[in-house]
């Protein structure tokens, strides 16, 4: 009886509904919405060639395999997630891919710190101490450098090599003191905001004594252009402490020294790489300084950048944000230069925090109000809907660098990264990776996987690639005439990178 009753029952089921009126939403009108918001987010408005639409058809079978996973690396801290994102598919092709231009990186935090150790600390006359606090510290000294506060007495790294057992231990665990990368469980060893800050800090002043040294200088900046130029991109701004650097007898070059000989050697890079575009500076200074330096430092920049009008690029403030002065205190040294008519750009770090309300939580709106190209980070934009209108409605982008605030700990599982949300509405914004060595990341890469596999998935396509790529050189510091000039060689990648990938399609079919 059951058995003969049950198909009455279903086709009851759609007669009587249809009988007493039932009637469901128009399914055009609803294909006519999901397209609606769809060509809201980044990419969403790009029309895709043929060739574009195969590779992105190819695309979207590898990130429907990557949504598959039990183990999604964006939900993963970095450190547990690298060796997945290493070997998947969608890295490999993103690395291939014409990025276009990195614009938030930092000096000193640019080369991988396996070339810090074996090709810096192996030179002549490199000493090494260890801070009472489990740090290290170097100076290259053709004598014994002074004694340093704080530090153990001075070793020359050649002689403790020659009496260690292991050097490759000992090497290890030198590079461990530049980098926060960590093979044990990054939860365990940073539980907090403060930990992981104060080790952050520590490797930047262990790093500091290497790259100071004026002949190191020269080669890290082309090691760190080579590094972004192999992992294709095409042009760096680089926020730059612009230190004094330092030679073997202890003399010391000026901070034009500096800018000179990173402008030199970009030249040089270039000539020899054509197709690499260059780098320009964004000059920068510690936030936790007092206003006297802000503005001193204001008042260098504004030198620099007449003197170097073709590399600096303007004016930034770093370090940690919460326990950094909010700009609002170096009110003055910012307005100096307007005061007196000068044009110095700022790019301001903002809004890296999740201290709601505290006065450093108002640095967006301030950074704003003091007219910066672009906001560094901008986290907090969610939560400042004035502020985030103000960036739209005049292009200021947001620099967004998801492993940087996922091992900063600002958020855990990348999904959840507020830019997920900037995305999809279409805000002004570039991916960029802001401290790569000392998250064991490299050039772009990764974190143009953790944004376009964990912010958006499947809503995600090659135009958002392609968008992306596009605003790193929209949002650049770079001149109309000279960003005309990067886009058309942008292009001309792009174009390289869509017939090669189209073979590949191709050849596995
Ligand atoms: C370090 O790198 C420089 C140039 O980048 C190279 O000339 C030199 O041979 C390297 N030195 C070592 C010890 O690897
Ligand atoms: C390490 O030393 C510095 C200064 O010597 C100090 O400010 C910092 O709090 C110390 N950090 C730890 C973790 O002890
Ligand atoms: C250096 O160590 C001394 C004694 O341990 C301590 O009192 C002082 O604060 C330290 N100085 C710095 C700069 O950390
Ligand atoms: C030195 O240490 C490394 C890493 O701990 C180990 O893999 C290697 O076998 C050791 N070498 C020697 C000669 O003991
Ligand atoms: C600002 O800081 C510097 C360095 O710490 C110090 O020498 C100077 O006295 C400070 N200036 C004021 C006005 O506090
Ligand atoms: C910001 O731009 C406005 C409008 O161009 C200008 O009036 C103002 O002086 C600028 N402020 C600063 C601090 O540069
Ligand atoms: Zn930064």
């Amino acid at each position: 009886m059951e058995l003969q009753r049950h198909p009455v029952v279903v086709t009851c089921l759609l007669s009587c509904f249809l009988a007493l009126g039932i009637s469901v939403p128009d399914p055009r009108k609803r294909e006519e919405l999901i397209k609606l918001e769809a060509s809201m987010r980044i990419g969403g408005h790009l029309r895709l060639s043929p060739e574009e639409q195969q590779v992105d058809a190819q695309l979207r079978k590898l990130m429907q395999e990557e949504m598959a996973r039990t183990d999604f690396p964006p939900a993963l801290h970095f450190f547990k997630a690298r060796p997945l994102i290493r070997r998947s598919p969608i890295y490999s092709l993103l690395q291939k891919m014409p990025k276009g231009a990195a614009l938030h990186v930092h000096d000193f935090a640019m080369v991988d710190v396996e070339w810090l150790v074996r090709n810096v600390t192996y030179r002549s006359h490199c000493y090494m101490c260890f801070t009472d606090n489990h740090s290290v510290r170097f100076s290259f000294s053709s004598g014994l450098p002074k004694p340093r506060l704080n530090c153990s007495a001075w070793t020359l790294l050649e002689q403790l090599r020659a009496q260690t057992v292991n050097v490759t231990d000992l090497d290890n665990g030198i590079m461990s003191k530049l980098t926060l990368w960590t093979e044990e469980d990054p939860e365990i060893v940073y539980p907090s905001q403060d930990v992981v800050w104060e080790r952050f800090e520590q490797a930047f002043l262990a790093t500091f004594g290497l790259v100071t040294y004026a002949p190191v200088f020269k080669d890290y900046v082309r090691e760190g252009l080579s590094q972004f130029y192999r992992d294709n991109v095409m042009y760096v701004e680089v926020r730059a402490l612009l230190p004094e650097t330092y030679e073997l007898d202890g003399s010391t070059n000026s901070k034009e020294w500096t800018v000179k000989t990173f402008q030199e050697t970009t030249r040089q890079f270039v000539e020899e790489h054509p197709d690499f575009f260059g780098a320009r500076v964004i000059a920068t200074f510690h936030r936790g300084a007092n206003v006297s330096l802000v503005t001193l430092a204001v008042q260098e920049a504004m030198k620099l950048q007449a003197e170097f009008p073709e590399t600096m690029a303007g004016f930034d403030l770093v370090g940690r944000e919460d326990t950094g002065s909010p700009l609002w205190l170096f009110r003055e040294a910012l307005s100096l230069p307007a005061a007196q008519g000068f044009n110095l750009p700022y790019f301001f770090h903002a809004g890296e925090t999740d201290h709601e309300g505290t006065e450093v939580d108002q640095n967006m709106l301030d950074a704003l109000l003091f007219n910066t190209s672009r906001i560094g980070h901008g986290f907090a934009l969610l939560r400042h809907p004035l502020a985030k209108k103000l960036s739209r409605m005049n292009g200021v982008a947001i620099e967004v660098c998801p492993i940087s605030n996922q091992v900063l700990k600002l958020v855990k599982d990348l999904r959840n990264h507020p830019a997920a949300v900037l995305m999809s509405e279409g805000h002004p914004l570039v991916i960029s990776s802001d401290d790569p060595s000392m998250f064991g990341a490299s050039g772009l890469s990764d974190d143009f996987y953790e944004a376009f596999v964990g912010f958006g998935g499947l809503g995600n396509n090659l135009g958002s690639l392609k968008e992306l790529a596009m605003n790193s050189i929209r949002y650049s510091s770079l001149p109309p005439n000279l960003q005309e000039k990067c886009m058309s060689m942008w292009q001309t990648k792009w174009n390289s990178f869509v017939t090669e990938n189209l073979q590949g399609t191709q050849a596995e079919l």
